[in-house]
């Protein structure tokens, strides 16, 4: 179980990968939970927390009379904090403590799992009345080249992360397409008052946005290999994501929210 996650989380590439995810995605993600009114005393649950970034956040949030759970397969790397109960749990196996819960969030990792709608349904069980789920993932968007010196670069940024997403990514169980239709699959579940939000932005070579391609690809060379990308261009590509004259689209992010009943 947990074994469809194709990044190693454990790995340097792995912590880099996910560090730059915080950086570029943190400031919405917290947007949307400040809209919900987080807040003093609120019992929440934050899955496949990686850093704890966000339990953290949660954590300031509701204070101490408030509960902050942190869940991932592999905890190592959630920075400590006494007000985040850690929780390293496969949630292929259930949730590990019982709700109910006045707030789950999840970005980054329903997409993985092949079990998501269960998942998903056993989520909307464990929040209270009035509770919110908010998930986050991304989609089959292809993120094209932004700005390069020569168009030969973008072509080859353009077919290696397109190789990534179809040729090594939904092979390894990445879901595309979940980010999409995750409000139909929470109002199937019962919840209400559901919204979504798209984000995306160029970043150029060397700041977080393209340092997480390079992070995450290099983790998958092999298959990327495999695919029909030579030694040669993943070299390059390499290049470009260090390049602060290269700049380059995100992945489409979906952030989607829904409520259970108040009663
Ligand atoms: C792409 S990272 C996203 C991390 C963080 N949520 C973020 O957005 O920055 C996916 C996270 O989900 C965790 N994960 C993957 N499969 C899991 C599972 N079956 N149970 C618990 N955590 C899982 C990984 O260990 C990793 O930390």
């Amino acid at each position: 179980m947990g074994a469809e996650y194709v990044f190693d989380t454990g790995s340097d590439l792995g912590r880099q990968q996910v560090d730059c995810l915080a950086e570029m995605l943190d400031g919405t993600t917290t947007g949307v939970l400040d809209g919900l009114g987080v807040r003093s005393g609120w019992r929440c649950l934050e899955l496949g927390a990686r850093n704890g970034s966000i339990a953290g956040w949660l954590a300031r949030r509701t204070g101490s009379a408030g509960t902050v759970a942190a869940v991932d397969l592999d905890t190592s790397h959630v920075v400590a904090d006494p007000n985040v109960e850690v929780h390293r749990h496969d949630l292929n196996d259930g949730l590990p403590l019982e709700g109910p819960f006045d707030l789950i969030h999840s970005r980054l990792v329903l997409m993985h799992l092949s079990r998501r709608e269960e998942i998903l349904d056993s989520l909307v069980d464990a929040l209270a009345p009035g509770g919110w789920l908010v998930l986050g993932d991304l989609t089959d968007r292809l993120p094209l080249a932004a700005s390069a010196r020569d168009v030969a670069d973008e072509e080859l940024f353009e077919r290696v992360i397109e190789t990534g997403m179809n040729r090594v990514g939904r092979p390894a169980g990445m879901n595309l397409e979940w980010a999409r239709d995750t409000g139909r699959h929470m109002a199937r579940s019962g919840l209400e008052d559901i919204h979504s939000v798209e984000y995306r932005f160029t970043a150029y070579g060397g700041t977080p946005g393209l340092l997480y391609y390079r992070s995450m690809l290099a983790q998958v060379g092999h298959l990327l290999l495999k695919a029909g990308i030579s030694e040669g261009e993943l070299r390059r590509f390499d290049e470009l994501m260090t390049d602060p004259r290269f700049s380059a689209w995100s992945y489409q992010f979906v952030f989607t929210w829904g409520r259970r009943q108040k009663t």
